[in-house]
């Protein structure tokens, strides 16, 4: 198989953008178009002010700079890009269908289809296809059946190469990857995608496995991490009430290598828009094949996150005796989690929303996330109109401004920021008795109770 000169990438969101980015950096002879449908989202990724990419993480400007214009490309012309191309990396998004068999649950790989009878109406060379995006198991069944029946006499491989990068560590993630997994059918294909990444991953860090496995693994991966987050939040309800610490427990544990310090750390409810979405595929394809009692289990960690984010809206209403109508809750952080602007089912949201059925005011103050993407984050619930949540919810870029005249505030991500705030000044311009409900246990119980706020934490 001939070496690979032109890699195109149809979707650039917060997985298409940055790894696409990395892959030009490291191979400088390749060149990396990433193509996209939304037009203002190129832009954004053309902008000359590093700045203004749509994507935050740390580290990204500097990957961009070094790379775009060079041999990193960023374009809307997807046809030209799929010509051009020897290999096409399909990292469009795959959200839960909301309609239809599956709604709710199933992945709806409307996206992945199109882009799929795209490439077979254009290409007019052998290529080979590469999911980037989560997928649902023997998802290649489909592709390729799309793929190979396009009479048209070009041949295309398949490989699954799914991406383990975390939001707001994406760069070192992808620059140094506990593993890059690729599955395929074709021995040839997959050594061209080893060998692009094995330009900078250690070769013993690349693993290759079939199709099926490789598609699995990413929902198993997500699930399992998933799960870790929900069993140390069920254990976090458990010490609230008997004198327990969670951090101490989690730490306790950790210890333990068997177990291992990582992912034990008790929050407001995991966000984020891979594991939800992951497991509620998991889930799906279980009960597909009858395995119910597979279902039940692994259901079981959307059902724990979910109680953590009502549990902690309700711990607030509770504790600010019973009633938050008409009161104002400062919300600290809106992102799913620190050091990126992404919302996507950040338990944020469902905690404002639950506020919100109460009638309280919210004023939210988050460090990268705009006002239009939180309101469009309420809008979407449809619980109640855009002009209820524009006049219950006011966004600000001030962090002291939104605790200002507030009842009570809400750490709701764990930007580091908000350690270093002056509390004094937060709890002076508050009404008292102040309270501060910690979803994230990043902030210092003792000084902020010698200064006079009443702390609440999750899991102590
Ligand atoms: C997405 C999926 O959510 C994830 O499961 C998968 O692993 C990778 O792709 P992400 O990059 O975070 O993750 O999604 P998003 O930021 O929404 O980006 C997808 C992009 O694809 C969007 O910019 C969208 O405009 C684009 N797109 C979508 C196309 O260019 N063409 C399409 O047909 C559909
Ligand atoms: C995840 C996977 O980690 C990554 O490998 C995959 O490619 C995509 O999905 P991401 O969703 O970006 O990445 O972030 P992650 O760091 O996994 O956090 C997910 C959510 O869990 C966040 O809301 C985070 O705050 C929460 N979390 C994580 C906890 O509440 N406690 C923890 O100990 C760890």
């Amino acid at each position: 198989m001939k070496k690979i000169k032109n890699i195109t990438c149809i979707g650039a969101g917060y997985v298409g953008g940055p790894t696409m980015s990395v892959i030009a950096q490291k191979n400088p002879d390749i060149k990396v178009t990433v193509v996209d449908l939304n037009a203002a989202r190129i832009a954004a990724w053309n902008h000359e002010d590093l700045s203004k990419l749509p994507v935050y993480e740390p580290g990204l400007d500097e990957v961009v700079k070094e790379a775009r214009g060079r041999n990193l490309f960023f374009s809307t012309d997807v046809d030209r890009a799929i010509d051009e191309a020897d290999m096409i990396f399909i990292s469009v998004n795959t959200p839960t269908k909301t309609y239809g068999k599956g709604k709710g649950q199933a992945a709806d790989l409307k996206y992945i289809e199109l882009c799929a009878r795209q490439i077979a109406r254009v290409a007019k060379n052998d290529k080979i296809v590469v999911e980037k995006s989560t997928l649902p198991v023997r998802t290649a069944e489909a592709l390729k059946s799309i793929l190979h029946n396009t009479g048209n006499g070009v041949k295309f491989h398949i490989l699954s190469n799914p991406e383990f990068l975390a939001e707001g560590t994406a760069i070192q993630d992808l620059h140094h990857p506990d593993r890059v997994l690729i599955g395929g059918e074709n021995p040839e294909a997959i050594q061209t995608l080893v060998d692009i990444y094995a330009v900078w991953v250690p070769k013993e860090n690349i693993i290759t496995t079939n199709l099926w496995s490789s598609e699995l693994s990413k929902l198993v991966a997500n699930a399992f991490l998933a799960q870790r987050v929900s069993s140390i939040n069920a254990i976090s309800e458990l010490c609230e009430v008997t004198g327990a610490d969670v951090n101490e427990v989690a730490y306790a544990i950790g210890k333990d290598s068997r177990i291992g310090p990582k992912f034990l750390k008790a929050s407001v409810g995991f966000g984020g828009s891979c594991f939800q979405k992951d497991i509620l595929n998991l889930v799906y394809i279980a009960r597909s094949y009858n395995l119910n009692k597979v279902a039940d289990y692994w259901e079981q960690v959307i059902i724990m996150n979910d109680h953590q984010k009502e549990r902690f809206a309700d711990k607030i209403i509770k504790t600010l005796y019973n009633t938050v109508n008409g009161k104002n809750i400062a919300f600290l952080g809106w992102a799913f989690k620190k050091d990126t602007n992404d919302t996507r089912e950040s338990a944020a949201i469902y905690v404002a929303d639950h506020l919100l059925e109460e009638e309280a005011f919210i004023t939210v103050y988050d460090p990268k996330v705009s006002a239009e993407q939180i309101y469009a984050d309420l809008d979407y619930l449809g619980t109640r109109s855009p002009e209820e949540n524009r006049r219950l919810v006011k966004v600000v870029n001030d962090p002291y401004e939104a605790c200002q005249q507030a009842h009570a505030v809400a750490v709701l991500t764990e930007w580091d920021e908000f350690k270093t705030y002056d509390w004094q000044r937060i709890y002076d311009n508050m009404y008292k008795p102040a309270f501060v409900f910690d979803g994230r246990n990043i902030l210092d119980k003792s000084v902020l109770e010698n200064i006079g706020l009443v702390y609440q934490g999750i899991g102590k």
